[in-house]
């Protein structure tokens, strides 16, 4: 490792509390050294009660890094603290990605980027019909009704356990996004060309219930917003009963894309290298 990199060139952080899962670093380190550019991007673990002080130290140039990424559970309050966060981070009220520019701090939501972007590079075509259905109402799923909302898809299915949780995401993403109990999947399923796994059934090897994927539309793609493990079994179900999938690590790769460009300068690629260096990091946790 060149040294230099770390003195010089810009640095750039992810913090969290905790951090140290964070497999940020692994991707912003291997952009800065194919790119062959100094500076640097480490984990910076920050208590949530030390968290504005963190902002102003980044806001008044003593912190040494011109920005970084946000994770949980510092995603809201870093929207509240920047200066001028963008529209989609105002939405959401979330941001994951804070910048310094000319003195200012600004502050963008990649997530739902990153999102588009995987199906983009992995399936083109996916936005082929009008209708979508998105498996639960959490924190996760705000950045994914936001982005199919401005992608186009004309109705917005959202269902959810707590279907209170998806009717507040229906009136906050406005009227093509519809509120449903889980118990309707079945039928708001027909004919959609796209369903959306945004729960944590299946995350980490436990179990996911049974869906019967037919209704959808036979060329409808099924993705997850989890990625561990990679084929989750709501994907490898789906893929049985003959769907395409997607799963959700390219959406972790490309939320990356616009921090990287913004604190580095140059707009770096997801590439097979990137997917396979953070494979074989998750083989080995
Ligand atoms: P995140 O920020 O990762 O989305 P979250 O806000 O805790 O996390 O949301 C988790 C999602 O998974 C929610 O949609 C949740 O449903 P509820 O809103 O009803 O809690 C869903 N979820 C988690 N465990 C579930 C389970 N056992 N059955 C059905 N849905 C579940």
């Amino acid at each position: 490792m060149d040294d230099s990199r770390e003195t010089y060139g810009p640095n750039a952080f992810v913090t969290g509390f905790p951090v140290r899962h964070s497999r940020s670093p692994l991707i912003h380190g291997h952009w800065l050294k194919t790119l062959d550019l100094s500076g640097s991007y480490r984990a910076h673990e920050v208590a949530p009660e030390a968290f504005p002080a963190f902002i102003a130290s980044l806001r008044d140039g003593s912190s040494g890094f011109i920005g970084g990424n946000v994770t949980i559970p510092h995603k809201e309050l870093a929207f509240n603290l920047a200066d001028s966060p963008d529209e989609l981070s105002e939405e959401l009220g979330a941001s994951n990605t804070l910048w310094m520019e000319d003195g200012t701090l600004l502050a963008t939501n990649t997530d739902g980027r990153g999102f588009t972007a995987n199906l983009d590079e992995r399936h083109p075509g996916w936005d082929r019909h009008d209708k979508v259905v998105i498996f639960g109402a959490g924190g996760a799923s705000r950045a994914v009704i936001q982005a199919v909302r401005d992608r186009g898809f004309a109705e917005i299915h959202v269902a959810n356990r707590t279907v209170e949780r998806a009717r507040e995401l229906a009136d906050r993403f406005g009227p093509k996004v519809h509120a449903h109990p889980t118990a309707a999947l079945g039928e708001v399923m027909k004919g959609a060309g796209l369903f959306i796994n945004t729960t944590s059934l299946g995350m980490d090897g436990d179990a996911a219930p049974a869906i019967d994927f037919s209704p959808l539309a036979s060329d409808a793609v099924v993705t997850d917003i989890v990625y561990v493990p990679l084929k989750t079994p709501i994907l490898s179900q789906a893929e049985e009963q003959g769907f395409a999938v997607v799963d959700g690590l390219g959406m972790l790769l490309h939320q990356a894309v616009p921090g990287f460009e913004k604190w580095f300068g140059k707009r770096p690629v997801v590439d097979e290298a990137l997917r396979a260096l953070i494979i074989a990091d998750m083989e080995k946790h």
